[in-house]
């Protein structure tokens, strides 16, 4: 199992839509934050589906480490 790189140490915030489904990056390489962009295909990792409950903002994991995958969890101020 490779180590995710992280992407940034802090929480990328997003806007999401009640139903919609997002694909959140696990590896830390897509170069759309915090959305899969298919550059995993370099790792042995994949995308991380998330379906928003309700129209809201939502705080992604930038440092790919939470523990709450694929939301933020405080983690990033630990590493
Ligand atoms: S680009 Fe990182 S999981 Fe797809």
């Amino acid at each position: 199992m490779s180590h995710p790189h992280i992407a940034q140490k802090a929480p990328y915030p997003l806007d999401v839509e009640a139903g919609k489904n997002y694909f959140w990056c696990s590896c830390g390489l897509s170069k759309n934050q915090p959305l899969c962009d298919g550059s995993h295909k370099t790792t042995d990792m994949t995308p991380v589906k998330y379906t928003a409950a309700k129209d809201g903002k939502v705080f992604f994991c930038g440092c790919k480490h939470s523990v709450n995958k694929p939301l933020c969890d405080g983690t990033h101020g630990k590493i």
